[in-house]
């Protein structure tokens, strides 16, 4: 694709054409992974569908930029463009979620950590934080990641009656240990989290508060759960799940703490940012402040809690009884199946979703009692809570009936045949 054509807008992008000729094995790789998202349905919790605004800015010749520092203060010529996507990025996610600060240069969620980590922690200091079985992440303080490594972790978990946060145990483990910081937000946690409860408690204790929302962010924007940024001292997310976006990370976070974030990022942490990302975060965040965004969040919850109805419906228990959220975590003992084979026979009637411990799980993380279900990239293609009540019992037939596999495909090959994603028209 060139400015050849009189009228046409003087751009330079991609050209597939032009990439199947030149690297045809790079370009069916492309080929068969657009076949596989659109001929499947993707449950997984974590993943989205961007727009096609975001995939042609993240197709953009921004990534040939080097722009260490931020706008107007880089260490590289040039910078002039590109710092005019950064400073709307900033400016677009400062009012999307009511930020005092916002830093959109973080690669990716684990990187949004560790840069919240750098700014307010030194190696030892004691952290309190989600047990990565009962829902929190590998960057909140497990042994085989660099937080469990370099700091001195708690956790908390979730009660085993109600298989909720325990904000008691919360507290006790704060007023024990006396943490530098305390984390909320989770991977695998279904229902909401009470930010104002971790705020009393970090003040209680003088902790930090972090609020890890990758998941949910985009829910936030929408206004459709409460946000944590009224309560958190810093806020990390991702830009890729429900909120839509480029594949990313990004760290918000009051005045006060504004320069320290933005020095724990760069130059502590990263070097270059990724000025084609950057730009593809500035339209996702466009995209969010759209009145259809809102929308959008509330029919994802919807969606969800038709899902965790019809799953329940067919004795695969949601863990907590249900969803508040865009996922829900599911008990699979009831009906005798583990995780990783209910993975399995899910994928062989083309439905990809993902195995996942449950709390108290008694199988090893490989294998798993439960699996995660989330609709952010069903409701993006456009299904309803209807929809989600047939995909439950798909899901369901799937699990128990693996024998049945080709005749769950064929139903799943209709209805994403009637939403179908990435349509050409669009
Ligand atoms: C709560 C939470 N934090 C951080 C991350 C890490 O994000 P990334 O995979 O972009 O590094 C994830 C990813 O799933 C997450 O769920």
């Amino acid at each position: 694709m060139g400015d050849e054509t009189p009228g046409a807008v003087p751009y330079y992008g991609p050209d597939f054409t032009r990439l199947m000729r030149e690297d045809p094995e790079i370009a069916s790789v492309i080929l068969d992974e657009l076949d596989r998202e659109r001929n499947g349905l993707q449950l997984i919790a974590s993943e989205n569908f961007t727009s096609p605004a975001v995939l042609a800015a993240l197709g953009s010749t921004l990534t040939n930029k080097y722009a260490e520092g931020y706008p107007g203060r880089r260490y590289y010529g040039g910078c002039e463009v590109v710092d005019r996507a950064e400073a709307l990025a900033i400016e677009r996610a400062r009012r999307l979620f009511g930020a005092d600060h916002a830093n959109v240069q973080p690669h990716s969620g684990a990187s949004a950590n560790l840069a919240a980590y750098a700014a307010l922690l030194r190696p030892g200091d004691t952290m309190l934080a989600m047990a990565l079985p009962h829902g929190g992440h590998l960057t909140h303080g497990s042994k085989v990641n660099f937080s469990g490594r370099w700091f001195d972790v708690v956790a908390y978990g979730v009660r085993r009656d109600t298989e909720l946060i325990d904000y008691d145990e919360v507290r006790d483990l704060a007023l024990r240990h006396r943490p530098k910081m305390i984390i909320c937000g989770a991977t695998a946690y279904p229902r909401l989290i009470d930010f104002g409860a971790f705020r009393g408690i970090a003040d209680e204790v003088g902790a930090w508060l972090l609020a890890d929302v990758a998941h949910t962010i985009g829910l936030m924007a929408g206004g459709v759960i409460p946000s944590a940024v009224p309560y958190a001292d810093v806020v990390t997310f991702t830009t890729h799940k429900a909120l839509r976006g480029p594949r990313g990370g990004g760290v918000l976070c009051t005045a006060e703490l504004a320069a320290k974030i933005d020095r724990a990022v760069f130059p502590f942490i990263q070097g270059g940012p990724l000025m084609h990302v950057v730009a593809a975060k500035a339209v996702a965040f466009g995209e969010a402040m759209r009145p259809g965004f809102a929308e959008y969040g509330k029919r994802v919850v919807d969606n969800a809690q038709a899902l965790a109805d019809g799953l329940a419906a067919a004795d695969m228990r949601p863990v907590s009884g249900g969803t508040d959220t865009h996922l829900a975590l599911i008990d699979l003992r009831p009906v005798g199946v583990s995780g990783a084979e209910a993975e399995r026979r899910c994928a062989a009637a083309g439905i990809t979703l993902n195995r996942n411990a449950i709390p108290y799980d008694p199988e090893p993380p490989t294998v798993t009692s439960g699996m995660r279900v989330g609709t952010p990239c069903v409701t993006t293609q456009g299904f309803g809570p209807g929809d989600l009540t047939e995909v439950a019992s798909l899901v369901a037939t799937a699990v128990r009936d693996p024998g049945r596999a080709p005749e769950v495909r064929r139903r799943v090959s209709e209805l994403v045949g009637v939403h179908r994603v990435y349509p050409s028209e669009s």
